[in-house]
């Protein structure tokens, strides 16, 4: 049973690079986490539509999102300084399954930001010990981000992050799509979060509708979280 979305003004209590991403902590308010590979719908003042983000990192009282600035939506957040507000929704959509025997967090470049979240709630129901990551980074400046999940494997191309994925294992994979699609192809009982732009997140806009098993589906409502 995930919590309902709730639509709350926070406020950023820091801002750090890593690598060329931001780290954005905000106040987390009355709002609830949820569970890892949901996400949130941010929205920074003076913008007309929110932007999609994972949830990074829960620290006491926060939350904390892991983003790429690539373009005037994104931008916009990352420039938030300390003290400044923005709106968050959610959380939305349907996260990682995390009932799983033998679990290996699988992600590439900025898809690794729901990564540490879920590395985090998978130790906690291992007797604190975090499970093994594979992450791939198109550089060494990106692969900064690489000390955010415990446990990890780094490779950076031209080596590929399906590379480092031993057989047997139940992946939960984030990343761009043609490494969701690699992985989907090596290991077909995979949980995978995909993307698609998204204007409200709730199932309104169908700006997120994707072909799955032959018919269009909204992915903020039927995902990003799918089974391979
Ligand atoms: C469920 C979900 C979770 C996400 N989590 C994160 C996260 O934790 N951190 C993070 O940095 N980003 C995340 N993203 C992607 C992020 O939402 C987009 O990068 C952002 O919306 C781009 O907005 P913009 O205004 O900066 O750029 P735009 O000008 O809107 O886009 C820049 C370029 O990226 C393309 N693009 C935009 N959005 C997407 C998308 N969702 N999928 C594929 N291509 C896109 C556009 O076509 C354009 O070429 C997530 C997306 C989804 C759907
Ligand atoms: S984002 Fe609006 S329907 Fe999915």
């Amino acid at each position: 049973m995930t919590p309902p979305p709730r639509r709350e003004r926070v406020t950023v209590v820091a801002n750090e690079q890593i690598g060329p991403y931001t780290l954005l902590r905000t106040t987390r308010g009355e709002v609830d986490p949820g569970v890892p590979g949901q996400f949130f719908m941010l929205e920074a003042p003076g913008r007309i539509l929110p932007r999609p983000m994972s949830l990074c990192l829960v620290p006491t009282g926060e939350l904390a999102f892991l983003i790429d600035p690539i373009g005037p939506g994104t931008q916009a957040i990352c420039a938030l300084q300390p003290g400044e507000s923005l709106q968050v929704l959610g959380p939305l959509g349907n996260g990682f399954r995390l009932d799983v025997e033998q679990p290996l967090l699988v992600g590439g470049g900025i898809g690794i930001a729901p990564l540490p979240f879920t590395s985090q709630a998978l130790a906690r129901r291992n007797g604190g010990t975090p499970p093994p990551a594979v992450l791939g980074f198109r550089s060494a400046h990106h692969a900064e981000a690489a000390a955010l999940v415990p446990n990890a494997e780094v490779c950076i191309e031209p080596t590929y992050v399906t590379a480092l994925i031993p057989a047997g294992l139940d992946v939960l994979a984030c990343g761009p799509e043609p490494m969701l699609e690699a992985v989907r192809a090596q290991c077909p009982g995979s949980q995978l979060a995909w993307e698609a732009p998204m204007a409200c997140g709730y199932g309104a806009c169908y700006g997120c509708a994707v072909e799955i098993d032959g018919e269009l589906k909204r992915l903020c409502i039927e995902g990003p979280v799918l089974a391979a």
